[in-house]
């Protein structure tokens, strides 16, 4: 690609020893198929392998999971739904276990960010202090659940009733068997979105990880037994999309599948689960914009805006991809956002001085070049970036582009890697019309210290998120999703836990 080989940047090197005795370890083990509880070969045989994408060499050979795994792990999630060991267990109890998980994964947190590091390219120090101390927050919020899940008294008067006495009640259960179905950005905060609300609620579930990723899934299968859940509510089933993933999708004895990845895949999703009309949660695609305003302080928006898409190497699903600058002082601000974006260190996720790591796979490093190089011959300009590293790595530089249309596909599409492009604007209707100029609807950033500018622009933004004077924060107890072709329902907080409940209304004539 001619993009590709221009870049004089070099990029860190690990240091000696980067990694601990535990991880490797859990490397030299084999890497099985968790299903009912044991650890087993793929029925086929076969296995894929796993790399680090910081040297492109493969770290770790796993069994791969296809339709007949699929079933046989299906079958252990029915069995134990059924099971009276699960079915019957005291709400208390099932918050015992989730909170033995969250103290197990809290134990082993460095051994968990260490694997993300190596297996996703993510800087160690993200993946210890963001993904999996959030994923330990998100078990305990929803520990805290299951005593909690109640019903409502229903004061039944209409005049279609019998003139006899009725009680009316409603009872929330588990929906059944969930078929989790995630992608590779933050694979052990993905995993942690949909198991702990389908645990908390009371459901079994078949876990398919990302292709790419399925190693923190693997560790996390061993915390999952030492934990004491019994047998079968949790299976993990690692494979490819168009095999595993479809089989799981449509499969006739899952009773919801909840998905994270591309809209183009929860299309396929949504498709597939209307075989056996199984709920659907899809979180999916974004070009979630920041919206700067004139009056911001400069170092902090510029520090956020650039936090926003460069944050995981732009591979966030609400990374803020399209950043809008006030004219009075978009020259001050995308400099700005220019300047981080040149000093931004590349290097490989173990090493703890690294702020940008490589894209996760080499297929993802071309998508993210096909963009920039489209971008570039529609005549965009990159003021930052705009190479690929000329390493076995994927390394992708930080790039920022001005000289913008919203017709430009670097505009329209998600990118899903650290490209931002900057765009001009002078007041409030016309912002609010160019941020929601997308098929996504995921989330967007407002900065300004003006609070009316906020309360009149905030309710104009079809976002599930909206941030103010600060973007991707996330909290155990806080709704997220998108409006639009980002997806279908929440994750996080109770709007999640209830995805994983049915609704019984109870009617009796006494
Ligand atoms: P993808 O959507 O293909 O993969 C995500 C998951 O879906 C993986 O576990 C994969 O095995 C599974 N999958 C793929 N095809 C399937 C099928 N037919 N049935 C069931 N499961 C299937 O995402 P991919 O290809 O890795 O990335 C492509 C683009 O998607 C990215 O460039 C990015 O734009 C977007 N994406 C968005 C994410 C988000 O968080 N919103 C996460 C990952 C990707
Ligand atoms: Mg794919």
């Amino acid at each position: 690609m001619s993009a590709s080989a221009e870049s004089h940047r070099t990029t860190l090197a690990n240091p000696p020893n980067a990694m601990s005795s535990e991880v490797a370890e859990f490397l030299a083990k084999p890497k099985k198929l968790f299903i009912g509880g044991q650890w087993h070969d793929s029925r086929s045989g076969q296995t894929f392998d796993t790399v680090d994408p910081s040297t492109g060499r493969a770290i770790a050979t796993v069994a791969e999971g296809q339709a007949e795994d699929i079933d046989r792990a299906v079958a252990a999630a029915r069995k134990a739904f059924d099971d009276s060991a699960w079915s019957r267990m005291r709400p208390m109890e099932r918050e015992r276990l989730l909170h033995n998980l969250a103290d197990l994964i809290e134990k082993h947190a460095d051994t968990i960010a260490e694997i993300e590091a190596l297996d996703n390219g993510k800087s160690v120090v993200i993946a210890r202090h963001v993904d999996v101390k959030h994923a330990i927050e998100v078990y305990r919020y929803m520990a805290g659940w299951p005593s909690k899940i109640e019903g409502q008294t229903l004061p039944l008067s209409g005049s279609l009733l019998p003139d006899q006495t009725f009680v009316g009640y409603s009872l929330r259960e588990p929906v059944g068997v969930v078929g989790a179905i995630i992608a590779w950005n933050f694979p052990f905060l993905l995993a942690t979105w949909k198991l702990a609300p389908a645990l908390a609620a009371g459901c079994t579930v078949v876990l398919k990880p990302a292709e790419e990723t399925p190693l923190s899934a693997l560790f996390l299968g061993q915390l999952i037994t030492q934990a004491g859940f019994p047998e079968g509510v949790v299976n993990i089933v690692p494979g490819f999309g168009d095999t595993a993933g479809a089989a799981l999708s449509s499969h006739p004895d899952v009773d919801k599948v909840t998905f994270t990845g591309s809209t183009e895949v929860g299309r396929l999703i949504a498709r597939a689960a209307a075989g056996n009309m199984k709920k659907v949660t899809l979180e999916l695609g974004g070009k979630s914009p920041t919206i700067v305003f004139g009056d911001v302080d400069a170092d902090a928006a510029i520090a956020g805006a650039a936090s926003a898409i460069f944050f995981n190497h732009g591979q966030t699903c609400c990374a803020g991809s399209r950043l809008y600058v006030q004219s009075k002082r978009f020259d001050e601000i995308v400099e700005g956002v220019s300047e981080v974006a040149r000093k931004l260190k590349l290097g490989p996720g173990l090493n703890p001085e690294t702020q940008i790591g490589p894209l996760v796979s080499a297929t993802q490093r071309e998508r993210v070049m096909s963009y920039i190089s489209q971008g570039m011959a529609d005549g965009a300009k990159a003021v930052a970036g705009g190479h690929a590293l000329d390493t076995d790595g994927y390394f992708v530089e930080p790039t920022v582009f001005t000289n913008v249309n919203a017709e430009m596909s670097i505009v329209r599409e998600e990118i899903f890697g650290p490209v931002v492009v900057a765009a001009k604007f002078d007041d409030l209707d016309e912002i609010a019309a160019v941020a929601n100029q997308t098929s996504y609807g995921l989330a967007a950033s407002i900065w300004t210290k003006d609070i009316n500018t906020v309360h009149r622009l905030a309710p104009k933004l079809r976002a599930g998120t909206v941030w103010v004077n600060c973007h991707n924060v996330l909290d155990p107890a806080m709704p997220f999703g998108g409006y639009k072709q980002s997806g279908w329902g929440r994750e996080l907080g109770k709007e999640a836990l209830n995805s994983y409940l049915e609704s019984k209304s109870m009617c009796i004539n006494i």
